[in-house]
């Protein structure tokens, strides 16, 4: 029987008699005496065979990498020289007197100690070899006791855990959908949950008040660093409540979760910003205060100069200049910027116009930029008492739509942050609130929700939401810690007649309406209390309290980049037989350039 785990070994256990499990990480031969690193989830132990042990001995020299062995030994201290300071169990070594081979292992197709050096398809592929590392069991170990913690909270607060269905119909969350076709019923489809929306939100018609579920959602969507097609929600519904008594049960939630993984202590009351001053001084509805660089509007200033590439954007409602100031910036080198400009050109920034300020004491003489040459005197004097500017900064400045400027400075704001390391604080939450109500969406020509078409619009005058919908404001809410999303939420509509014209506004026919919402816009017209809620998301949250900013790391079964799983090598083809029995036929895909 196990007395211990490889990994929790120290000089403590030192003379005592352990029966060990665990994968061979690596055999040394030195002179004569073999070394295992024998690893279990919780590290590796060093275990010592000696040659005058001749049946012991030759068990060793036949085992290899990720053979599953049983050790019994005695735990030794290290002679002086060999300590690791490195490892947890650096102090000791175990010398075995039994060894015994379990399993035998092929050789696998990465060294586990080698892992940064494995290209991640590898990895994704014998994802059951990745995660032997103990760094992986730590992260997936840490998830459970987040989701552990997350019930426990929600418990005590009087929230109940629903299941809600996964075959189920459409939800609009601003994704495609997942679709499963129905054997029953030829030729329709089930949608899987963008997320469990409407079904909370009935679960209040229905009187359960105090809604949670950590539960599974899938979006089709463009994946990125912090997103996956299926993804995990704490998701969270409550009656009777207003804005206020969701944030700080929430927040208070969070500050207990930061205590328990990561013993920190959040701020007592997280800052609030509005979506508005988030998008002008940080060009992000979710900014990373931990950098403390902001983004500053000029578009006063430059929009009566001869320089087009300024002038023309500072004087169109829909354009803006801005300009972002880096303090001790002037040093940067000529390849540095052209990187940055590189970098904003992602975003389909046009350039990246900067001034550096050599030496304020000679004027203009001390300034070195491409476009200073093009601005009156009195401007450029203006501007970097603007920026509060002093020699050895740099400025740098975005001119074009709102949008390109507030993405590309945005996202050269926290690449500066990264590369100078320049932030203050550990840790940043903040909850953005104030969102729009809608957003127009150029290509489509008509008004899109921004956040979903169940959120409840500010004003308590319908009329100025339908006569005035870019000005309306939602009750929507995000909780953003060090520039992830990690949360957002809403007040939701609980009147039928509003929720009829929201969907109005939005292009929603009242037939669509039916067919695609019957069941939400039924609930409401039975006795609907006052409700809203949030939904956090588990694995972005499990992210940052692991310190890592990958979410294939936080997710014991990930997809790649193109949602596809490498282990099982899903998606994969249907059989004619199952097709059939489906009542459906596969075109040829449909390539796009
Ligand atoms: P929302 O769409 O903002 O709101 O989602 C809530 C949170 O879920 C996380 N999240 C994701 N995580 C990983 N991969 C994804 N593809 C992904 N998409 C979203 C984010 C986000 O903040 N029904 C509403 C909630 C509500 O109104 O109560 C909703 O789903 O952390
Ligand atoms: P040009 O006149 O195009 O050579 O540009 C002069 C400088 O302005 C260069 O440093 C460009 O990188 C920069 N620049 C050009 N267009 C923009 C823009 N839309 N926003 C910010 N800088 C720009």
């Amino acid at each position: 029987m196990r007395t211990n785990y490889c990994g929790e070994l120290t000089s403590q256990n030192v003379n005592q008699q352990v029966e060990l499990y665990g994968w061979v990480q690596r055999r040394r031969d030195h002179g004569g005496v073999i070394f295992i690193d024998l690893r279990d989830r919780q590290g590796i132990v060093q275990i010592v065979v000696n040659p005058e042990n001749k049946a012991v001995f030759a068990v060793a020299e036949t085992v290899r990498n990720e053979y599953v062995i049983h050790v019994s030994g005695e735990v030794k201290p290290r002679v002086a020289g060999t300590v690791n300071a490195n490892i947890h169990t650096g102090e000791i070594e175990v010398i075995a007197n039994k060894l015994e081979v379990l399993n035998a292992s092929l050789t696998p197709p990465f060294m586990l100690d080698d892992y940064d050096k494995t290209n991640e398809e590898v990895r994704l592929k014998y994802r059951y070899l990745d995660l032997r590392r103990s760094e992986m069991f730590q992260r997936i170990a840490t998830r459970a006791k987040i989701n552990r913690y997350l019930r426990e909270y929600l418990d005590k607060q009087g929230f109940i855990e629903v299941e809600t269905p996964i075959l189920t119909k459409a939800t609009p969350e601003g994704a495609r959908d997942y679709l499963v076709p129905s054997r029953t019923h030829p030729g329709e489809f089930f949608a899987l949950p963008q997320s469990p929306q409407q079904f909370k939100q009935m679960l209040m018609v229905a009187g359960i008040d105090r809604y949670y579920q950590i539960v599974r959602c899938f979006r089709d969507e463009d994946l990125r660093a912090d997103r996956q097609p299926e993804f995990t929600q704490l998701d969270i519904e409550m009656s009777f409540i207003d804005e206020q008594q969701i944030l700080s049960t929430t927040e208070e939630m969070m500050r207990g979760l930061f205590k328990t993984i990561l013993n920190v202590d959040l701020p007592k009351s997280f800052q609030q910003m509005t979506y508005k001053e988030a998008m002008s001084r940080y060009g992000s509805d979710k900014p990373d205060l931990r950098i403390p660089l902001e983004l500053v509007t000029i578009c006063d200033l430059v929009k009566n100069i001869d320089f087009k590439v300024f002038a023309e954007p500072a004087n169109d409602p829909n354009c803006k200049v801005s300009a972002l100031l880096l303090p001790k910036g002037a040093d940067l080198t000529r390849k540095e910027i052209d990187d940055y400009t590189k970098h904003v050109s992602i975003y389909g920034a046009k350039g990246l116009a900067y001034i550096k300020i050599n030496d304020l004491e000679k004027g203009i003489d001390g300034l070195q930029s491409p476009i200073v040459k093009f601005f009156p005197e009195d401007v450029v004097f203006a501007l970097i008492e603007r920026l509060g500017a002093k020699t050895g900064d740099i400025i740098f400045f975005g001119a074009d739509t709102k949008k390109i400027v507030n993405e590309a400075l945005g996202a050269l704001r926290i690449r500066l942050g990264h590369d100078r390391n320049l932030f203050t604080r550990e840790w940043a939450p903040l909850w953005v609130i104030d969102f729009p109500m809608f957003e127009y969406d150029e290509d489509e020509k008509r008004w899109q929700a921004l956040h979903h078409p169940f959120t409840a619009p500010q004003v308590v005058d319908n009329d100025n939401v339908v006569s005035n919908p870019g000005e309306a404001l939602s009750r929507a809410y995000d909780m953003v810690i060090n520039g992830y999303e990690v949360g957002g939420g809403s007040i939701r509509i609980h009147d039928n007649q509003l929720q009829k014209e929201v969907f109005e506004l939005l292009g929603i026919s009242e037939t669509e309406a039916e067919e695609k919402f019957s069941s939400l816009l039924g609930a409401l017209q039975y006795g609907a209390p006052p409700h809203g809620g949030i939904a956090f998301g588990v694995d972005r949250l499990t992210m940052l309290l692991t310190h890592t900013d990958s979410i294939r790391d936080v997710i014991a079964f990930p997809k790649t980049q193109t949602a596809a799983c490498l282990l099982t090598a899903a998606p994969s083809k249907a059989s004619e037989a199952q097709l059939k029995e489906l009542s459906i036929k596969v075109r040829k895909p449909v390539i796009e350039a």
